[in-house]
């Protein structure tokens, strides 16, 4: 693929209605584009800070580009549809869909209400773009509610986003595929003209209906996330009889009908995407009468959870079955690396068990304190990476930040009570620190 660039496209007014990670990036990368774009949401903070160039979450290359496009004067942001209404006749719709509580179904309320306030401001030159992950159906009941009984309705096309965190600016520019869901021509049209730089640089581009459009990003999801607990299953399998996970998974992953990428055994996925859309796709099929055919994202689902159990199982084991009134020290909090997102993060999620069994938890992470904080404030968090080693009678590694594979361990190994690590993410170099004096613990791996 060839690189993105900005000239020669055609200038496009636009808005991006909500700015989270998706709303944010792809607002600045559409203004990098050469459009004219304006980003809405209701938070004020939000709002404020991204105005004055400052991101409201750590993504890489994010503060670059946001500084630079809001420089330009293509980039502006708001709390008010009304102006996104007047500003553009395009809108993309980013608003967030999070896990309804107490259910396993995907909460359309923000997006809803988004759609009804647009309703009345919005018409037939209008073209409304979904972006955000929704239930199989959403966007023909979108088009429905922005109907007018006039006939001058807008063109609904639905068109997901597939970026991961910690890349989201590069997914956005260089995405491997564009998939545009709707049959209107004109809504193709304008779409293709929209993304034609990427078109350009060899970005696949699919048209489709919506509902293959809407099922493309669920089924993504579903299939990353059935990977990664199927690698977790072997793990297990692995631990029970001194095999090793990392070597099987280079082993399968070298076939390219299987491919090497999300093998990576672990405490299991997290995030604000994978776990709750494979929820939310359960609970679809369940109301499609399809739920026995995706009964294997239970599983899923359930797997994912015992891997964080696992881990808990083998710190607990570690400290000989005492976890009460012992220090751990936790390295990670976020649900990945690069990101400073909590959201069902497995590594606060097994800091908060530990914590809950007695132990005295002690978490570093270089950018997710903040939220973590916020999200589990009983838990004690240092910024100051030693810390979380000293006095410590296990290590458990839970994020791979790259900051954690240069640790000096023979040093960090006489600040504890006693050196011992678990690598709960297959991540660390076992063999440096074993030669550090640490003892090591990995997660389907061969114990020494
Ligand atoms: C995921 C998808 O990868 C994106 O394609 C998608 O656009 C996005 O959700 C979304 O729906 O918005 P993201 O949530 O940023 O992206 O994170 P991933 O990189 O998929 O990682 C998810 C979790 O799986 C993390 O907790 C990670 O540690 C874990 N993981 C990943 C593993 O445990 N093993 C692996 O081999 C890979």
């Amino acid at each position: 693929m060839g690189v993105v660039g900005t000239d020669g496209g055609l200038n496009v007014r636009m808005s991006v209605i909500g700015t989270g990670y998706l709303g944010a990036v792809h607002a600045a990368v559409m203004a990098h584009l050469g459009h004219d774009v304006l980003g809405v949401d209701i938070d004020l903070a939000r709002i404020d800070a991204l105005t004055h160039g400052r991101p409201p979450f750590y993504e890489p290359e994010f503060a670059d580009l946001l500084t630079a496009m809001v420089g330009t004067g293509r980039l502006r942001f708001s709390t008010s549809l009304k102006e996104a209404a007047q500003f553009a006749d395009v809108h993309f719709l980013c608003v967030g869909t999070p896990q309804t509580a107490g259910s396993y179904a995907a909460d359309l309320g923000p997006l809803t209400a988004v759609v009804d306030q647009m309703a009345s401001l919005l018409g037939a030159k209008d073209l409304v773009v979904g972006k955000s992950t929704v239930p199989v159906g959403t966007a023909a009941q979108v088009s429905l509610r922005l109907r007018r009984p006039d006939g001058g309705s807008p063109i609904v096309m639905w068109n997901p986003e597939f970026l991961r965190e910690g890349f989201a600016v590069a997914d956005t520019l260089e995405p491997d595929r564009i998939v545009v869901g709707g049959q209107d021509p004109e809504g193709r049209r304008r779409l293709r003209e929209i993304y034609a730089p990427m078109i350009a640089a060899g970005a696949g581009y699919i048209e489709t209906d919506y509902e293959t459009a809407e099922l493309v990003k669920v089924a993504a999801n579903s299939f990353l996330a059935t990977k990664i607990s199927f690698i977790n299953a072997m793990a297990e399998v692995c631990e029970a009889t001194g095999a090793d996970v990392v070597t099987l998974a280079d082993a399968i992953g070298a076939d390219a009908r299987i491919g090497s990428e999300f093998l990576r055994a672990g405490a299991g996925f997290g995030g604000g995407c994978l776990p709750k859309d494979i929820r939310a796709f359960i609970a679809r099929a369940d109301e499609l009468g399809t739920g026995p055919s995706v009964k294997f994202l239970r599983e899923i689902d359930a797997i994912n959870t015992r891997a964080r159990e696992r881990v808990v199982a083998v710190a607990s084991a570690m400290l000989g079955g005492e976890v009460a009134g012992r220090r751990i020290g936790v390295l990670g909090a976020t649900f990945k690396p690069d990101s400073d997102d909590v959201r069902d993060s497995p590594a606060l999620d097994v800091a908060a068990r530990l914590h809950a069994a007695g132990a005295v938890v002690c978490i570093h992470d270089p950018r997710g304190l903040e939220s973590a904080r916020e999200a589990k404030p009983q838990l004690e968090y240092t910024y100051d990476v030693d810390k979380a080693f000293e006095d410590s009678d296990l290590v458990v590694h839970l994020t791979e930040w790259g900051d954690y594979r240069n640790l000096d361990v023979a040093r960090l190994a006489a600040v504890t009570a006693q050196p011992v690590l678990l690598d709960a993410r297959n991540a660390l170099n076992v063999d440096a620190w074993r030669a550090g004096g640490w003892t090591v613990r990995s997660l389907g791996r061969p114990r020494r």
